[in-house]
């Protein structure tokens, strides 16, 4: 398990980190990759949109050029405090302080399930995609970007030991544990030579089946939840 698969290590790491992402970030995963993904998840105007791990807002951003609203979650407040710059902490974007493999959302809360760059902090990743299934209403989508696993070897054992890196196989295998069949996998690149992203779409199987008790729980905003820095 890489350095950074530690809920702890990841909430130090952006505690600084914040202050620099958005200038480094684009080298790695910039509009054009976002705006492709953005396609395959294929949004509509009034559906409700949950951005795990939304950080910065870079994401978010590209979100609401197709939906009205959208809920974001991180367990970073310093990535919070730039996004909240960008939005202001209560308009078109509403932040959840969180855990990806805890949500504090109700079943079938949403309609669609956005995470890009997140899954390679998470210590369980198919304990969170559960949860996004969870969370999910029944035949809604799943979207998830991570990082590729290299093919160089030497870039592969420095890969493992930061973070999670993973193919199109275990992907497939994770979504597969997490319940969710048929999913799609695909590989973006910024320019040759650049780290490559691995984009994941799923749809939440209808056998869920909806729950009682439908609708977003709004107790545990930004505001009242605010656990770290
Ligand atoms: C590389 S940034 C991605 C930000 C944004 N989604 C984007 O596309 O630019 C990764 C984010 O995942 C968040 N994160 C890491 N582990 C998390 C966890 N267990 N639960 C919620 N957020 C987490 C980090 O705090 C960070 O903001």
């Amino acid at each position: 398990m890489g350095i950074l698969e530690d809920k702890d290590n990841a909430r130090l790491f952006y505690r600084y980190f914040s202050r620099v992402y958005d200038t480094i970030n684009p080298y790695i995963w910039d509009d054009r990759m976002r705006n492709q993904a953005l396609e395959w998840f294929d949004a509509d105007r009034d559906d409700r949109v949950l951005d795990v791990g939304a950080g910065t807002g870079f994401a978010t951003e590209g979100l609401l050029n197709h939906v009205d609203e959208v809920y974001a979650l991180d367990q970073s407040r310093g990535q919070f405090e730039q996004a909240f710059r960008k939005f202001g902490k209560h308009g078109k974007v509403r932040f959840h302080m969180g855990d990806a493999e805890r949500l504090p959302f109700k079943d079938d809360s949403f309609d669609k399930l956005w995470s890009s760059g997140s899954i390679e902090y998470w210590p369980d990743p198919v304990a969170a995609l559960r949860e996004f299934r969870r969370v999910v209403k029944p035949g809604g989508t799943v979207l998830v970007v991570g990082p590729d696993y290299p093919k160089i070897r030497v870039f592969q054992k420095l890969a493992d030991a930061i973070m999670l890196f993973y193919d199109a196989e275990e992907g497939e295998e994770m979504f597969r544990e997490a319940g969710f069949e048929g999913t799609r996998h695909f590989i973006q690149q910024r320019h040759r030579g650049a780290p490559r992203a691995i984009t994941s779409v799923a749809t939440v199987p209808e056998s869920d089946g909806p729950s009682d008790d439908p609708g977003v729980e709004t107790d545990r905003d930004a505001d009242s939840d605010a656990t770290d820095d």
